[in-house]
């Protein structure tokens, strides 16, 4: 369906007090749409707010959480039908597979699967009530192309974003009858307090300004796979065309090296 980011929209964005989603939330501000943002601490929340009191509000809940999310649910159409939901709330805990722990894996499924799973149960009613009153209702996903190559010691993380990109083009298939937009997003490297712990090099990174213009300008655009930075995806793509033996190859050389980097590091 067009017609996105057309007039003022009504936008709920989760993981909006920091990186992606707070620059996100700075340029649909400055484009004068309503905004509900979530997080779980309240005063990056608050100090956002601040940005245009009469059309921002804060709604702080942990998106793991049905208890917390359940207590926001009446916040998300404060400013009238909700027409977009951006489910970027996330984490990225890396393995250290020479202490492997089931932990790591199971804390990126628990945010950025299940949380994000939890968040839709709240979006989905409200994007069809923007339907029925023939609105336009998208939904946007922040996955990451991460998954597209098997990098070391992101077993956890890749994982928890291979299975939230399928989950949202299964919902795109479920909701296009109900003329429901899913949105993927995958970015590449982008400066945010996520990879300032990082202690490899990221090719290609981007700041989280570019990426946020990156992302609203896709949906302006009508766009239903926002990926970039194009040099990064496009490496990302080519290696991936590859013959899986090569794959494995360039895969177990790159993580020797990451693994010896990390134990140089303790
Ligand atoms: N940075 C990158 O290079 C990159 C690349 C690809 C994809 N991504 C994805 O982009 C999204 C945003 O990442 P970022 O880099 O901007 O990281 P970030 O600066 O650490 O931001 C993460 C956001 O998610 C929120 N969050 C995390 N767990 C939450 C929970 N249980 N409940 C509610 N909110 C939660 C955090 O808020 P609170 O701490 O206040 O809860 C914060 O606002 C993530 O999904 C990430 O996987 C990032």
């Amino acid at each position: 369906m067009s017609g996105r980011l057309q007039g003022i929209s009504n936008i709920w964005i989760t993981g909006a007090s920091s990186g992606i989603g707070e620059a996100v939330t700075r340029t649909l501000a400055r484009g004068g749409h309503r905004l509900i943002l979530t997080g779980r601490r309240p005063e990056p929340l608050e100090a956002l707010r601040t940005l245009a009191p009469d059309r921002i509000a804060s709604a702080p809940a942990d998106t793991t959480s049905r208890d917390s999310l359940a207590a926001i649910a009446g916040s998300l159409e404060q400013f009238g039908t909700l027409n977009m939901a951006i489910l970027n709330a996330g984490t990225c805990e890396y393995l250290d597979i020479a202490d492997y722990r089931s932990d790591v894996v199971e804390a990126n499924i628990h945010t950025n699967v299940i949380g994000t799973a939890r968040c839709l149960e709240l979006a989905l009613p409200a994007l069809r009530r923007a339907r029925a009153s023939g609105q336009p209702a998208t939904l946007v996903i922040v996955s990451s192309s991460a998954w597209w190559f098997p990098f070391g010691r992101a077993e956890g993380y890749g994982a928890s974003k291979a299975a939230l990109t399928y989950f949202a083009h299964a919902l795109r298939a479920d909701l296009a009858a109900e003329g429901i937009d899913v949105v993927v997003v995958s970015p590449g490297f982008v400066k945010t307090p996520l990879t300032d712990r990082n202690d490899f090099p990221m090719p290609f990174r981007v700041s989280a300004e570019d990426a946020a213009e990156r992302i609203v300008s896709g949906l302006a655009k009508g766009r239903c796979e926002i990926a970039f930075p194009k040099r990064f995806t496009w490496t990302l793509r080519l290696l991936g065309a590859l013959p899986q033996a090569l794959i494995d190859r360039m895969a177990a050389s790159m993580a020797r090296q990451g693994n010896r980097q990390q134990d140089h590091s303790k």
